[in-house]
Formats: structure tokens, C-alpha cells, sequence
């Protein structure tokens, strides 16, 4: 038996909070009758209604892919362009965690478990994020200083990031660095580098809490496994306690 909220927060259907909000709304029914009790426990074989809608419970499932450039972080997109979810082959009703650019390459993470995402992509938990950045022009001292002190986006600051330099060409003025960050703002990487004036012409997520892209060829993916679902979550929910 499980908490009414998990089961429509493990749907994908709303985060646990919003779920409770439906269901003190009286939009949530456990074979046929409203339940408004938040502590309601739901038996496994349950009919459960939300918004007049029945939730199909589906075994989780949990892959890794090595995102190739010009494949949409999406389900579907409406101008037909290929998804993430395209690579994936499964029976499942899969969604990306959270989002990489068109043209960044790297490490995602896809599921149907709605609420395991939620946790992975919510900013509070703040999970690591590691990118292979390439940028126009030479990333000075002081802005690397900056960059791991955090600057200012959109008059929020940054929390601090890792900067370690892997090249620089002076000549052609072009800097390779890896820079891992706890948060995923939109177009965050790119954001900060235009902070400085640089420009990313490549990038690339090679990590994400303990997972990485080990053995996976761009355009590869595999199961996460039990492990590495179990430290994200828990990963997850020990920076949960320290905010
Ligand atoms: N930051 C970006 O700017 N783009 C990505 O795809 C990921 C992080």
C-alpha cells in the first residue's frame, strides 16, 4: 500500500506537493469514491482517478543516454524534429530529466517515474553537474574567480561552480575547461560564459551526481542501475536536509 500522493507524483502526473493539493481539491478518486485524506493509502491493484483521468501504473524504468547534437531534450516536438526519447527503445512512456540544449551533447538521464525527476531537477536539491565547455577567447583569472564565488544571472546569483582549465590556445583564443555546477538554469552554462563575453562553441555533460558516461558511445544508452538510482535519490534528499 502506498500514500495516495507518491502514486500520482510517481505517475509523472504532478509533484507530490501539487498532488496533495488535487486531492484535498477533490479531484483524485480510489475506485469510484473522492478521497480527501492526505494519509489515504491506495492498495496496489486501486483504480485511481485524477481529474476524471485514470493513472496507468507502469513498472519505473531509468536510462542514461550519450545525447547526440541536434536531438530535442522532449517527448514529441511539433516541427517533427527527433527527440531524446526517439533513441530510447521501450515500451514505457519515457520523458527526459530535465533538458540539454539542441546542440549540447552528453549525459541524460530519461524515466516514467515523474517523481524521481522532480527530485533530480529541482533546483533546492542541487545536484552536480559536470560539462566539457569550449568557449571563444581566453577565460582570465578573475572571472574564473568569479565564476566559483558566483555571479549575478538575472539578478540571482549562481551558487559557486568548479572552473579547471583543460587547454588554452592562445593563438586561435580558445579556452577548454570543465566547469561543474549545482544548478540547471536554463541555457545555464552558456549564460555564464556570455557573463564574460565568451561564446560556447562546444559543449558537452559528462556527469551528473555519481553517473557518467562510461562506455557510451554518443548516441548510446543504458538502464541506470540500482545503485545509481538509489545515491541520486539520495543525493536528492541529503542536500534536501542540509537547506
Ligand atoms: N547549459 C547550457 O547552456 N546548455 C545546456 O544544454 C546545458 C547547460
Amino acid at each position: 500500500m502506498e500514500r495516495l500522493q507518491k502514486i500520482i507524483a510517481q505517475a509523472g502526473i504532478a509533484s507530490r506537493r501539487k498532488a496533495e493539493e488535487l486531492i484535498l481539491e477533490g479531484k483524485v478518486k480510489v475506485d469510484g469514491e473522492i478521497i480527501t485524506e492526505l494519509g489515504f493509502k491506495a492498495k496496489k491493484n486501486a483504480v485511481i482517478e485524477v481529474n476524471g483521468k485514470i493513472i496507468e501504473k507502469e513498472d519505473k524504468v531509468y536510462f542514461v543516454l550519450n545525447k547526440p547534437k541536434r536531438y530535442l531534450s522532449s517527448v514529441s516536438d511539433h516541427r517533427d524534429r527527433k527527440t531524446v526519447v526517439d533513441l530510447i527503445d521501450t515500451d514505457k512512456r519515457i520523458f527526459p530529466v530535465g533538458r540539454l540544449d539542441y546542440d549540447t551533447t552528453g549525459l541524460i538521464i530519461l524515466t516514467n517515474d515523474g517523481e524521481f525527476a522532480n527530485e533530480i531537477i529541482h533546483p533546492r536539491y542541487s545536484i552536480e553537474k559536470e560539462y566539457d565547455v569550449t568557449i571563444r577567447g581566453i577565460l582570465r583569472k578573475d572571472e574564473i574567480r568569479q565564476l566559483e564565488e558566483g555571479i549575478y544571472l538575472d539578478n540571482k546569483k549562481t551558487l559557486p561552480a568548479r572552473v579547471v582549465i583543460v587547454n588554452v590556445d592562445r593563438k586561435r583564443k580558445i579556452t577548454d575547461l570543465q566547469l561543474t555546477i549545482r544548478e540547471g538554469r536554463n541555457h545555464q552554462v552558456k549564460n555564464m560564459m556570455k557573463y564574460f563575453g565568451h561564446r560556447v562553441t562546444k559543449l558537452n555533460r559528462r556527469r551528473l551526481g555519481i553517473v557518467t558516461l562510461k562506455g557510451l558511445q554518443i548516441g548510446e544508452y543504458r538502464r541506470l542501475k540500482p545503485f545509481e538510482i538509489k545515491q541520486l535519490k539520495s543525493l536528492a534528499n541529503e542536500n534536501k536536509l542540509i537547506k
